[in-house]
């Protein structure tokens, strides 16, 4: 035969890990963020506080003694602060206690545990069937001492000033400024890499390679990633064995951050973050503007389905730093682990902490005492199960882009999954003083068929299309709402179906 039609190409993919996940892979998980020394102490202690600008007494091992909390709530992998040795000194801007002054990067920080103590960690996360990503910070290190006054022999393995940029203040307006200018200050400077020196990124590319094997390390988290020169992350990333990163690029502009997607697999959504933030914090929020952003984010990123959706992190003020009305977080909380991408929950939403700004905003969690009864730790697993539930039955539910179906000035509903396995969930800013409303959600947009039976499986509701499809859900002082073909949700236990 002279046409093509002879043959036939099967493409089998062989994935050349030995451990560690692929992006797609990360896709499915649901992941807890833990600064390691805020989250739990080796003796498991729940006394008293501490100064939140020191180290506070959270180990690897702690860690390990806890991990049934995290489990428990639906989390399938934990994304932990940076590993490495820093310098440990009580400075005017705080200790080293997050992680991110690198010293030595062939060290591990001794506040923490030792090589065991983490490994440990991974074999009892994979024991588990979870998983572990690592912050990684290859952009600079950190030096106590002004930026003039650097001692560059202390750095392992940068232990030259010619690894290193001049230092100069960050012009934000300038992206070769972002790039080789230096963070910090003059107390804590943290000088900035030459990344774009090939020595420089073979150094990192050796060391990422041992870590994430010394380690069996999953995925990484990815520092001040709009810091480094874009052409280093394939290295980077080919060295890490293709696991799944996401980097920080904090700035809320789809056009200043999915074009990143282009040299690293995925990033946090920070867009979507500022646009739920505003959308959902008072009742005057714009849902407008969170329509167009999730529209914006989709056409502009080459895959939002890969990226980190977040509500709180350690450098932002927590949700209820804005607002303790519990609906309005109970809902923003709800929004960001529905949306496209991997769910991330940063350690003490669930214990509705709200600290503002850092460090206020770093709370030891052990103070809240790991209750597992609290209202948004309930909130949360219900999150994670009927988002694991709506995998199991469909696992294209990930790929399917999620979209606005319907909104208005108080309310937006959201589509996510293929008609008969879709999550359509309802959201408004109108608050707990906001009265119950009914909204029709059409057959057209929502996938609903005439007749279906479809459960609202936060409050359990029983619901039932009209003969056109149509599906009447009432928002009973604002909460949010999520709907689910009933007949799709037998076996999964949700709803006591
Ligand atoms: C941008 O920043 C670089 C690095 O600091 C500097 O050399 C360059 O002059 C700056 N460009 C402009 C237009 O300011
Ligand atoms: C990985 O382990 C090897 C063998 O113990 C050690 O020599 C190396 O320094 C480690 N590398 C890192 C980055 O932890």
């Amino acid at each position: 035969m002279a046409t093509s039609l002879g043959f036939l190409y099967v493409f089998i993919s062989i994935v050349a890990l030995v451990s560690g996940l692929t992006p797609a892979q990360w896709r499915s998980q649901s992941i807890y963020q833990v600064m390691t020394d805020r989250f739990a102490r080796t003796d498991g202690s729940t006394t008293a506080g501490c100064d939140l600008n020191e180290y506070c007494g959270g180990t690897w091992q702690g860690l390990i003694n806890r991990l049934d909390y995290i489990q428990s709530m639906g989390f399938t992998a934990i994304w932990i602060s940076p590993v490495v040795k820093n310098p440990i000194a009580s400075t005017q801007d705080g200790n080293s206690y997050h992680g991110y002054w690198a010293q030595d990067a062939y060290a591990l920080n001794p506040k923490f545990g030792t090589s065991a103590d983490l490994k440990a960690l991974s074999n009892e996360l994979h024991s588990r069937g979870m998983y572990l990503m690592v912050d990684v910070v290859p952009n600079h290190m950190g030096s106590i001492s002004s930026q003039t006054t650097v001692d560059y022999s202390k750095f392992n393995p940068f232990n030259k000033q010619s690894y290193f940029h001049k230092p100069c203040n960050i012009d934000y307006n300038n992206q070769t400024s972002v790039t080789q200018c230096w963070l910090g200050d003059n107390i804590v400077s943290l000088p900035d890499l030459r990344t774009e020196d090939s020595n420089v990124a073979n150094m990192w590319n050796t060391w990422i390679g041992q870590l994430v094997s010394n380690y069996s390390i999953d995925g990484l988290r990815i520092d001040t990633a709009q810091q480094i020169d874009t052409a280093f992350w394939a290295g980077f990333q080919s060295a890490a064995k293709g696991i799944h990163t996401l980097g920080e690029v904090f700035n809320g502009d789809p056009n200043y951050i999915c074009p990143y997607q282009n040299y690293l697999h995925g990033i946090l959504n920070y867009g979507t973050y500022y646009w739920i933030t505003q959308a959902f914090q008072s009742t005057s929020g714009s849902i407008s503007n969170l329509v167009n952003g999730i529209n914006q984010m989709k056409s502009t990123c080459k895959d939002v389905t890969v990226l980190g959706s977040f509500l709180e992190n350690h450098d932002n003020p927590r949700f209820p730093s804005y607002t303790q009305d519990i609906v309005l977080i109970r809902t923003a909380i709800t929004f960001t682990m529905l949306a496209d991408g991997i769910p991330i929950i940063y350690q003490g939403q669930e214990q509705k902490f709200s600290g503002s700004n850092v460090p206020s905003n770093r709370e030891a969690l052990w103070t809240a005492k790991y209750n597992q009864n609290a209202d948004l730790y309930l909130h949360i697993q219900k999150l994670n199960r009927i988002r694991s539930w709506a995998i199991r039955k469909d696992s294209t539910y990930l790929t399917y882009n999620a979209w606005p179906i319907w909104s208005d000035s108080k309310t937006i509903v959201m589509r996510k999954g293929y008609a008969g396995k879709q999550i359509v969930s309802v959201y408004s800013n109108s608050g707990s003083n906001g009265g119950t409303r009914t909204i029709t959600i059409n057959s057209g947009n929502s996938g609903f068929t005439a007749g279906e039976k479809v459960t609202e499986v936060l409050r359990c509701e029983a619901l039932t299309a009209d003969s056109r499809g149509n599906v009447g859900v009432s928002i009973p002082t604002g909460r949010p709402g999520i709907l689910y073909p009933t007949a799709g949700l037998r076996g999964s236990g949700i709803c006591g179906l």
